[in-house]
């Protein structure tokens, strides 16, 4: 090729690489019809000009107006009244007063945790989604309506915070949800999250400028129903939708991502008065429902699903780490129906049995505790056509949620056996708490399973044998010149544990939530203890200058823990939550009036007609 040739050759090439990038980067970059704003839409709204948004015309919201393209022909009435449940919560424990006294003084010290957090985020990350804990950075990446605002709302209420309350629900009422900065949100995070949050704050305060924002949000979820099948879209291109794009249910999404919206567009229609939010989530249920006896585990759901072809026959199988927030809502759902709709409860007792009989195991520990965990299941059928399960001994954080739910659904049914069952799986979550070096579980770690759960004998020997195992299978570097006990010593294993692939602690909500509910339910009052520890345990390692951190590795024995510049709204708005809520009185959010949502946040139950 001459040199002129290649010169021209280049410049083409170069043209058209250029062209391509542009394309790809239009593409890329949805421009909204009405505008795309780069800075948060809170903070757009207050530099506009300082009317109160009250004395402005009201516009009606995008998402009101939306056509709908796939109209529901006969929608389903949500029921506001509930038959008679028993009591939930136990009444047969009085705590002396001596020892409500130091309850209090430790609900004080979370108190202050929480307006210590919210202090940093009012004044360095007011109008953003979060607040990175080491740098003191605002964060935008959950849509730009100010997140924590919308997820601490609930909370800042139930503290007694009443002036940061009315000065948080002021900036809620300038949010825009028309307007995001996300080329594609997750409708289950802004439901459990964001919607729950102002429902809970609604029904807690009965503002109603938070009712007006609990529509505006809840029809915009809605218009991501509007496909073929009313399955929603998960990973959804708002932008796309409000231009009336066709719009398709996914064909790989999680189960539990899918299934997530009962609770919050329940309470919608029970508030609203409109029952088409009740309707387009029972849609999801029922479909759910009707996969019973197709899939390889009956009563489970395999953890991706498509929605698209409606088809739930995957071959794993976890309630744990990728379904938590999914078969968590089913009890509850039952209860914020009023008990009206049989199939939650058909649901939670048949998936229940399942995990009963697959999921969970009795871990091998050294002092023989009677605990239990909950483990991943994978399904598959033999070359023979039988099918066979096998149990992956390995735990998620996530899956401690398994706790509350058995005790919560063993009071709502009155099924002793699970309240047993709740008690082994608090403990087992404790149990993982406190073998580790600084008291705080990791996120994920492989643990040894007895064969039976009636006879458990710690067994050093095998113990090192499988955690050996263990090592070899993952091929770790320089594992041959080892000796099984340098290996535990240098990966800092507790007895018990075989492995930790994934040693972070995002303080998240599971445990203290299972220990929680538990406690309301039973009244057992070591568990107080727990929790306190466990609150002392995360706070004293991840307080910063800006509130609390995620912990890096917390298998750490030096002084000085590594702690990553992030942390998840969930620990303000669930964790500590939760902490507050067992230390104080037993009336303070009963579980008897509410529900607890898949993010934490309390929904009113409706009154026994
Ligand atoms: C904002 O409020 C101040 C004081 O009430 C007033 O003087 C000013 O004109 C207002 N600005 C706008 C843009 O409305
Ligand atoms: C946490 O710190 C407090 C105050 O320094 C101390 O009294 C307590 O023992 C610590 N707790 C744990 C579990 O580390």
């Amino acid at each position: 090729m001459s040199r002129a040739r290649r010169q021209i050759l280049g410049t083409f090439l170069g043209s058209v690489l250029f062209l391509l990038f542009y394309l790809h980067y239009h593409a890329n970059n949805d421009h909204h019809p009405l505008s795309q704003s780069t800075s948060s839409p809170i903070a757009a709204a207050q530099s506009d000009d300082n009317q109160s948004s009250n004395d402005l015309p009201k516009k009606e919201s995008l998402w009101k107006q939306l056509p709908v393209r796939y109209p529901v022909l006969e929608v389903q009435q949500v029921p506001v009244k509930s038959r008679t449940f028993p009591k939930l919560q136990s009444t047969d424990h009085e705590i002396p007063k001596p020892a409500l006294q130091h309850q209090m003084t430790r609900q004080a010290a979370v108190k202050e945790r929480f307006e210590r957090c919210w202090k940093s985020h009012q004044s360095h990350a007011w109008a953003a989604d979060g607040l990175m804990p080491l740098s003191g950075l605002p964060t935008n990446d959950r849509g730009g309506w100010g997140a924590r605002i919308l997820e601490s709302l609930d909370t800042l209420w139930i503290m007694e915070m009443y002036e940061e309350f009315e000065a948080a629900v002021t900036a809620v009422t300038q949010i825009d949800f028309d307007v995001t900065n996300a080329p594609e949100l997750n409708t289950l995070d802004v439901n459990i999250r964001l919607l729950g949050g102002l429902l809970a704050a609604y029904d807690l305060s009965n503002d109603q400028r938070l009712l007006t924002k609990c529509v505006e949000l809840g029809d915009m979820l809605y218009a991501a129903f509007d496909t073929p099948n009313r399955m929603p879209i998960i990973h959804w291109n708002s932008h796309k939708a409000s231009r009336r794009e066709e719009q398709l249910a996914e064909e790989k999404v999680l189960a539990a991502e899918l299934g997530s919206f009962t609770l919050e567009f329940t309470r919608l229609s029970q508030i609203t008065g409109d029952s088409k939010y009740f309707d387009a989530a029972q849609r999801v249920l029922d479909l759910f429902d009707r996969q019973y006896g197709s899939t390889k585990l009956p009563g489970l759901w395999s953890v991706y699903v498509n929605a698209r072809a409606e088809s739930f026959d995957g071959d794993e199988y976890a309630i744990g780490a990728m379904g938590n927030s999914f078969y968590k809502t089913l009890p509850q759902a039952y209860a914020l129906n009023g008990g009206q709709m049989p199939v939650n409860r058909r649901m939670y007792e048949r998936f229940t049995f399942a995990a009963a009989g697959h999921n969970l195991f009795r871990p091998m520990n050294p002092d023989e505790e009677d605990i239990l965990l909950l483990g991943t299941v994978h399904a598959f059928v033999t070359q023979n056509g039988k099918p066979r399960t096998h149990l992956q001994s390995q735990v998620h954080y996530q899956s401690c949620f398994a706790g509350g739910l058995f005790a919560l659904g063993g009071a709502l049914f009155g099924l002793p056996a699970h309240k047993r069952i709740a008690h082994k799986l608090v403990d087992g979550c404790i149990w993982a708490h406190e073998a580790m070096s600084q008291g705080i579980m990791p996120k994920v770690f492989d643990a040894v399973p007895c064969a039976s759960q009636l006879h458990c004998p710690w067994n050093e020997w095998h113990w090192k044998q499988e955690a050996w195992k263990k090592a070899n299978s993952l091929k770790i570097e320089g594992i041959s010149d080892m000796n099984i006990d340098t290996f535990i010593k240098d990966h800092h294993l507790p007895k018990g544990f075989i492995d930790i692939p994934d040693t972070i602690s995002e303080l998240r909500p599971e445990v203290i939530e299972s220990i929680f509910v538990l406690y309301r339910v039973t009244g057992r009052e070591d568990l107080l203890d727990k929790a306190w520890e466990l609150f002392e345990s995360l706070n004293n390692v991840s307080a910063t200058k800006y509130g609390n951190a995620a912990i890096v590795d917390v298998t750490f024995e030096s002084k000085a823990p590594i702690l990553s510049d992030s942390i998840e709204n969930f620990w303000m708005s669930e964790t500590l939550r939760y902490f507050y809520l067992i230390f104080g009185a037993s009336d303070q959010i009963s579980l008897d009036d509410f529900v607890f949502n898949a993010a934490g946040h309390p929904l009113r139950r409706p009154r026994p007609s």
